[in-house]
């Protein structure tokens, strides 16, 4: 959400900002900007659009600085325009800053800083932090920029530049990512991994409370509230440049899409961990699934899969959580939260919270080394590799697969069930990316139904049990990359209400296991037929063809061919499925 980037080295800032912004997109896309400091001026240049249309009305190739910030934006605080993108100066244009996050006491600070003069010229919280460090400066960048950041409150990630001292980045970070890269005499600052990819795989991760100073040789990050320097650990980025491309295919969800074998794999490397994690699990009375989103709904599963085992288990949501269910959570609570960015606010705030009652927490992420692995007592990577599409689809196959192994083998300690049926489903686990692979052999006819499809103003679709899961993330994804309309309802529920919605040829799309519930799902989809709509099965004899696999398992496999079908729907109805409208991955605000 808001993608920041920094460099300062001996290469063109520019150029190597453009390609930064380009990789941090899925971030946000309303708006972008860039400033450099260039013969101890500053050149600044932003407006509504995205980074490809702004970066190349700015002329940038042409600015010959080797320092300087950009910025690229989902609004939060005033609309997409020229006025609100970022960077921001204070009135005298000395500093600059691209912010992400939220000042929630930017109204007070702009009311004081108005009074004493300063002229504000977007609707933006962020302006308040240039006219604020112009404020507090008297001979110091670094002191003037340190005490404004302590003032902010609520969540930033923050890079500022300034004529003043032209040889330095300043950088500050509270619950929104930040990180810089390592160069050789150059240094990269960047929301999020894949931004510095190309240029190094050494990285310090700041921490809340970190600021820094960054020049092209040196990086010294301090205590906010006490300015002494700490030493961070360098990491390694594991991923490689390549998983961060398209590599041939038309956008990044459907690579993505395609690395869904490779996800279930992944996934499984983090085997070891799971196993220890299970036998602390083991003795928790209450056991939670934490996340937002596509993340939720891998949790939901999670939730029946325990279900299934006998073991209780509820799924709250990361925006819900803290406001209700965080009232009944003690130390007999353990909390397993979902999420691919590690960033998501409302679930790391409810993980927060679950701590501070003494919950005992477990991630599930993908990001290594991201805000939830740091707030957490164990973490399971998924080892999906970088996603970079807006709306989950690998990532989700890898945290079932993760899920998956944790409820088999807590199932398991628990004595639920038995040593040889583990060794089965995981047998047939390692099957799972071979079937994934026949699904996405079937590609072209995913296509020819979406090309039936495409055109449908609504979409239902029904699962029961572990599958209805599976019918809200296929209706999610139709939802926000296609802009379909899409209900997803507990099959058993559609003669409750909805069935009332249904006419001649609204598509259902029927999730359909080969399990005992398979004759209750027959009786729904005659339900659906009687009233003329247009029945699509995803199934072993659906018209979206699925593998047999354990029932178990069936939510891995049966989301593929729902991830194609929406992802060619979109392409039909000529959107961009890597950025949808509205909305940003890693959601860094509640
Ligand atoms: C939908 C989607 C979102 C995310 C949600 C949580 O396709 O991607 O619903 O799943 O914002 O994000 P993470 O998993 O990063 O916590």
């Amino acid at each position: 959400m808001c993608g920041i980037a920094g460099y300062i080295g001996d290469k063109s800032a520019s150029k190597i900002l453009f390609e930064m912004l380009k990789r941090l997109e899925y971030r946000g896309y309303d708006s972008a900007g860039i400033a450099c400091l260039s013969d101890d001026s500053v050149v600044v240049f932003k407006n509504k659009g995205t980074v490809d249309k702004v970066m190349k009305e700015s002329g940038y190739e042409a600015i010959t600085s080797k320092i300087g910030i950009a910025h690229t934006r989902w609004a939060t605080h005033g609309e997409p325009s020229k006025e609100n993108a970022h960077p921001h100066c204070d009135s005298k244009g000395e500093f600059i800053v691209a912010h992400n996050g939220i000042i929630e006491n930017y109204r007070d600070l702009k009311a004081e800083l108005m009074e004493r003069g300063h002229r504000f010229e977007s609707q933006t919280d962020t302006e308040v932090i240039p006219h604020l460090i112009s404020e507090l400066y008297v001979d110091s960048f670094e002191e003037a920029f340190r005490e404004a950041v302590k003032r902010l409150r609520g969540s930033f990630a923050v890079v500022v530049l300034s004529a003043k001292e032209p040889d330095r980045i300043l950088i500050a970070r509270k619950d929104s990512p930040l990180i810089v890269g390592l160069g050789d005499s150059e240094k990269f600052i960047a929301s999020d991994t894949p931004a510095v990819l190309p240029y190094t795989k050494r990285v310090l991760i700041l921490d809340d409370f970190d600021y820094g100073i960054v020049t092209k040789d040196h990086v010294t990050i301090k205590d906010l509230q006490t300015g002494e320097e700490i030493t961070k650990k360098v990491h390694e980025i594991e991923w490689d440049i390549k998983q961060a491309e398209k590599e041939g295919f038309t956008h990044f969800m459907l690579k993505e899409i395609f690395e869904e074998s490779e996800a279930v794999k992944n996934a499984v490397k983090a085997l070891p961990d799971i196993e220890k994690i299970a036998k602390k699990l083991k003795n928790y009375k209450r056991i939670y699934f934490l996340g937002c989103g596509t993340a939720s709904h891998a949790g939901f599963v999670g939730k029946y899969l325990l279900e299934r085992f006998s073991i209780p288990s509820e799924l709250v949501l990361g925006s819900e959580f803290r406001y209700s269910t965080v009232n009944t959570i003690d130390k007999d609570c353990a909390i397993i939260a979902v999420s691919q960015s590690g960033e998501t606010a409302d679930t790391l705030a409810s993980v927060k919270d679950a701590r501070e009652r003494g919950a005992y927490v477990v991630s599930i992420v993908n990001v290594v080394g991201s805000t939830l692995t740091r707030v957490s007592d164990d973490i399971i990577y998924t080892y999906s590799g970088p996603e970079i599409a807006v709306a989950s689809t690998k990532a989700y196959v890898g945290q079932l697969t993760s899920i998956t192994l944790l409820s088999l083998y807590l199932a398991k300690e628990l004595q639920r069930i038995s040593a040889d049926y583990l060794d089965e489903i995981i047998d047939d686990i390692h099957s799972l990316p071979d079937k994934i692979g026949q699904i996405l052999g079937n590609e072209e006819e995913v296509k020819g139904l979406a090309e039936k499809l495409f055109d449908k103003k609504i979409f239902f679709y029904i699962g029961r049990r572990l599958n209805y899961p599976t019918a809200l993330e296929g209706a999610l994804k139709i939802k926000e990359i296609a802009y379909v309309h899409a209900e997803a309802y507990p099959a058993g529920e559609l003669k409750h209400g909805p069935l009332a919605l249904l006419e001649e040829g609204v598509p259902v799309v029927a999730i359909n296991p080969n399990d005992d519930l398979l004759e209750k799902m027959d009786s729904n989809i005659q339900e659906a037929k009687a009233r003329n709509a247009s029945i699509i099965v995803v199934g072993e004899n659906g018209a979206l063809k699925t593998p047999v696999i354990d029932p178990i398992l069936s939510p891995i496999l049966y989301i593929v061919p729902l991830h194609l079908l929406a992802y060619h729907i979109a392409v039909l109805r000529k959107l961009d499925p890597d950025k949808p409208r509205n909305l940003a991955k890693s959601v860094t605000v509640e």
